[in-house]
């Protein structure tokens, strides 16, 4: 069976970026019901300052961006995770609609769950998508649009993907529609590794369940506990990046190919892009957005855009 090939476009994904230099693994692969769990864990942590931030911009400022959706509107949010961010904009509306798409099923039906018992008033679609493969939400219900992206998930694509990313938001909700995105600046570095490396190593634990994943998914004979979480702050590309440190040089075979490891050679995981509200502006623009309204918590520490198509 290991002489196979890999049996999947995820699998295949995989085993191209294990066998890259330098080795690296989709942020995606982080996320079976054990992720989601952890990054729920994580969004409670005291160093997580990203959710705490955003849920205080949106506690306050959720009727004005539910007044740019309006009543009967479409809220359309890829990543929608637990979904619990929609709800502030949501409940301020008569009769709307929500579309979740998410590649985790368990966060994708626990979500949607959540959000009836939150707003009673709504109507919810669970989408099962990998919205870095291309995506389209065919059958959407006639109504203004708005794409939801919290969480400044966009910042672990690079700047070229998030613009093709933002522009695909941008068609996706039409000429009258809205696109809503979080994105967090650069600020202190100690307190953006702290976020990234919490002291209850929850995060370390996220991270090395990329490879937990895979053993459980795949049936891989690898040893997650081999490798080390680390986190590396590139300031001149303003960016947080997680790897995973090889403990020791070790040797896998990995759908019959091999793959191997020096001492401390690292798998990229995932990056996390810090843009200024004046660097977001500037990506979105070339992704064909203007910019409607922008918020930031009190002490400045998030950002929630909203745009416009230009
Ligand atoms: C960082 S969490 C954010 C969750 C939530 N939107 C929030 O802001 O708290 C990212 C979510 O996106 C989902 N996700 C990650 N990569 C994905 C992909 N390529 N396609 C679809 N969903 C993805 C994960 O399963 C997870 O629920």
């Amino acid at each position: 069976v290991a002489q196979d090939g890999p049996p999947d476009p995820l699998a295949r994904e995989v085993l191209a970026g294990l066998r890259s230099q330098p080795k690296s693994l989709p942020p995606k692969l982080f996320y079976d019901a054990a992720g989601s769990a952890l990054f729920d864990r994580i969004t409670e942590l005291p160093e997580y300052y990203l959710t705490r931030a955003e849920a205080e911009i949106l506690d306050r400022h959720g009727p004005e961006l539910a007044a740019l959706l309006g009543d009967g509107g479409v809220l359309i949010e890829p990543g929608c995770g637990s979904s619990v961010k929609a709800a502030s904009i949501l409940r301020h509306l008569a009769r709307p609609t929500y579309v979740g798409l998410d590649i985790e099923i368990d966060a994708l039906t626990r979500g949607a769950r959540e959000l009836r018992e939150r707003v009673p008033d709504v109507t919810v679609r669970s989408v099962p998508v990998d919205y870095t493969a291309g995506f389209d939400v065919p059958g959407l219900p006639e109504g203004r649009r708005m794409a939801f992206f919290p969480g400044s998930t966009i910042g672990n694509f690079d700047r070229d993907d998030a613009v093709a990313f933002l522009a695909r938001l941008r068609e996706l909700v039409g000429a009258d529609g809205v696109v809503v995105v979080g994105a967090d600046p650069w600020k202190d570095p100690a307190v953006l590794r702290a976020a990234y490396d919490d002291a209850a190593g929850v995060t370390a634990e996220f991270n090395r369940n990329a490879l937990r994943h895979l053993v459980r998914r795949y049936g891989l004979v690898l040893d997650p506990e081999r490798f080390a979480h680390e986190i590396r702050l590139d300031a001149d590309r303003r960016r947080i990046e997680m790897h995973l440190v090889s403990i020791g040089a070790q040797s896998w075979t990995i759908w019959g190919h091999p793959v191997r490891f020096e001492d401390r050679e690292t798998i990229h995981t995932e990056s996390c892009h810090k843009w200024t509200i004046d660097e977001f502006r500037a990506l979105a623009a070339e992704a064909g957005l203007r910019p409607v309204r922008t918020f930031t918590d009190r002490e400045g520490r998030f950002v929630e855009h909203a745009f416009a198509p230009l």
